[in-house]
């Protein structure tokens, strides 16, 4: 981080114990190594939901790891109030925490300022102007939002966050600041959030299409993270309150523009694809600045050129790293114990090639405390027996381990292995040699074992999204060798379906847009089917049924009647149910 000279004077001023709610995202991690550098004593408030353990190594903060929409007490000098998730990938996932975080969280960062007399600087948003009629936006534009649709949880969040701010300002409980943060892009940021900058760079970088919404047409202004720290510190040290301030980029570029120059700028073969412009999506997006040019003397300094190359840079050196991230083996335990000890942990005591961490979610009715012995006394390597936090059953199970991974590793190849099924010795090997930057996927071979005979092996070309909505041609559970970010994409495991989920997964996968999957072109995985075995395929069981009636509900809008034919027949052949059942 290159901070220009008269602004470090300001930092520097009078050393702080200064709370910094979201430290560990991307603006929060910035902004925790500029207060660091202006001799501070930062304490970073997180709760690592969208932010990364990672971004904190080597920053001498103080941890504190909390949901800012819960109660705390920090004394401080001041407080940056960042804690929310930022990019509409994350914030819609779950809208209602989101409207929450903003409000709840601001909230209880406010108490905390009145409690401690400490100044605070609430991060709101461009958002506010929703879909703008004006362009530039100054402050007093009120915006053009919608309340009754996806962005809506951030917008309105934003927007009555900062009317509680208002209140606590004008009643003379907290020295409040406003900044209405715009655009901004930088080191640090995710590559798998979906904000355009990353996005676009990521993806030329892999040689995928760029993905352009309504053309490329609308506008951004974006500011470099840097530029953005500067602003937020010198609005922090201005004596005095003012209302909402913009901070942002008046370069204003096309998204078309955009895409073009990360192309050149990353020598890419990548071309461009368009998709539908998203909902509520704004056409254009300015600020107008002149409130932080009189009141701060504020304006960016870093071109959009001259900051693009510089996050190119960053993303080119931690690209390796994302193609290399760790590898984690992804275990739902159930009460199996016999099957554990004969199968699942010899699969993985046998592998040739070591793995990063084992996470083994406990999904039992029964014998925890077995699976416990089971798996903690075989001495894996890196091994983490977690609860299963969700939804009991596999898809709750998977779900809690892959926020754990989230959380505690970050970024990672997920390799999940039923408890019921095996690994031959070079299946983590065979997968880890597939591994390329542009892969998001890696799909072993498999053979089905009915009865403990063999029955069928699949180890398919390619899988289109379609063959999964008849049958399964072959990507189960204990096939998957896949991204995490891709995981997340799809948006994890449906944990409303009591089975097929691994269909259900692969047919979200397979129709996200850049999705690549790579087969190892050997079988390496031992898919059991017995009816002497607790498990799902067996024929005639009730949970299949409920399964494939909920999986009917949910896809059978996108099948062909051919389609629906094939998933019938296929049904009644496997599991032995009718149509009549499965529709009634
Ligand atoms: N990045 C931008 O372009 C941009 C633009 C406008 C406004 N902002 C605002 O700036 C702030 C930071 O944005 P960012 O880009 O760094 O986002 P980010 O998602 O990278 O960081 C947000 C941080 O807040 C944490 N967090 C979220 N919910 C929390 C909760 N309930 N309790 C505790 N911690 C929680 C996350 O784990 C993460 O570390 C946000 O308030 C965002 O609304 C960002």
């Amino acid at each position: 981080m290159l901070l220009h000279k008269p602004f470090l004077n300001v930092l520097r001023m009078h050393p702080m114990r200064i709370l910094v709610t979201g430290g560990a995202g991307f603006i929060g991690m910035n902004l925790c190594r500029a207060l660091l550098q202006g001799g501070h004593r930062v304490v970073v408030l997180d709760d690592f939901s969208t932010g990364l353990r990672s971004n904190l190594e080597g920053l001498d903060v103080e941890l504190i790891e909390h949901d800012v929409t819960l109660p705390f007490d920090v004394p401080c000098d001041q407080i940056y109030h960042l804690a929310c998730p930022a990019s509409p990938v994350f914030y819609q996932k779950e809208g209602v925490r989101t409207m929450l975080t903003a409000f709840n969280g601001t909230y209880q960062a406010l108490l905390n300022a009145e409690r401690h007399k400490a100044r605070i600087l609430v991060a709101s948003t461009s958002e506010v102007y929703g879909d703008p009629a004006v362009s530039p936006q100054p402050e007093t534009y009120f915006g053009n939002v919608n309340t009754w649709g996806p962005r809506a949880c951030y917008d309105e969040g934003k927007r009555a966050a900062e009317a509680l701010c208002y209140e606590f300002q004008t009643r003379g409980r907290a020295d409040v600041r406003v900044a209405r943060i715009f655009n901004t892009y930088g080191p640090g940021m995710r590559l798998d959030d979906g904000r355009v900058m990353t996005e676009f760079i990521a993806a030329a970088l892999s040689g995928k299409p760029l993905r352009l919404e309504a053309d490329g047409e609308q506008t951004r202004s974006f500011c470099y993270v840097d530029d953005v720290i500067e602003g937020l510190i010198s609005l922090m040290a201005r004596n005095g309150g003012i209302g909402p301030l913009n901070l942002g980029s008046t370069e204003e570029v096309r998204i078309f523009d955009l895409a073009s120059m990360v192309i050149s700028m990353t020598s890419s073969d990548s071309t461009t694809c368009t998709s539908a412009r998203r909902r509520d999506d704004p056409m254009c997006r300015k600020p107008d600045i002149s409130l932080a040019a009189t009141e701060l003397s504020w304006i960016p300094r870093i071109s959009l050129a001259v900051g693009l190359e510089r996050l190119i840079r960053d993303i080119k050196s931690s690209v390796p790293r994302r193609a290399c991230c760790p590898m984690v083996v992804l275990i739902a335990a159930t009460d199996r114990s016999h099957l554990h000890l004969s199968r699942t942990i010899p699969s993985l005591m046998r592998q040739n090639k070591g793995w990063d961490a084992v996470v083994v979610v406990d999904d039992s009715l029964h014998s925890s405390d077995q699976i416990k012995v089971n798996f903690g006394s075989a001495g894996l390597n890196g091994l983490h027996l977690i609860a299963n936090q969700r939804s009991r059953g596999a898809a709750g199970a998977w779900n809690s381990g892959l926020e754990f991974i989230r959380t505690n590793i970050g970024e990672a190849w997920v390799a999940i292995l039923d408890d019921d099924d095996e690994w031959s010795a070079e299946h983590l090997e065979s997968c880890h040699a597939k591994i390329t930057q542009g892969a998001d996927a890696i799909i072993g071979g498999i053979i089905t074992f009915v009865e403990g005979r063999p029955a069928s092996v699949a180890t398919h070309d390619s899988f289109s999204h379609e063959s999964f909505l008849q049958h399964n041609p072959g990507w189960q559970g204990s096939n998957t060798f896949v991204r995490l970010s891709s995981l997340e994409k799809a948006g994890c495991f449906d944990e409303g379906l009591a089975c097929t989920h691994d269909r259900d997964l692969a047919i979200r996968l397979l129709s996200l847009d850049d999705f690549t999957h790579v087969r190892t072109g050997v079988v390496t995985v031992k898919y059991h089917v017995s009816d002497n075995e607790p498990a799902y395929t067996r024929r005639f069981n009730p949970i299949k049924l409920a399964g494939l009636r909920t999986f009917w509900l949910k896809h059978r809008s996108r099948m062909n009647e051919e389609q629906k034919a094939g998933f019938f027949e296929h049904a009644a052949a496997m599991f032995g149910f009718s149509q009549q059942q499965i529709t009634q």
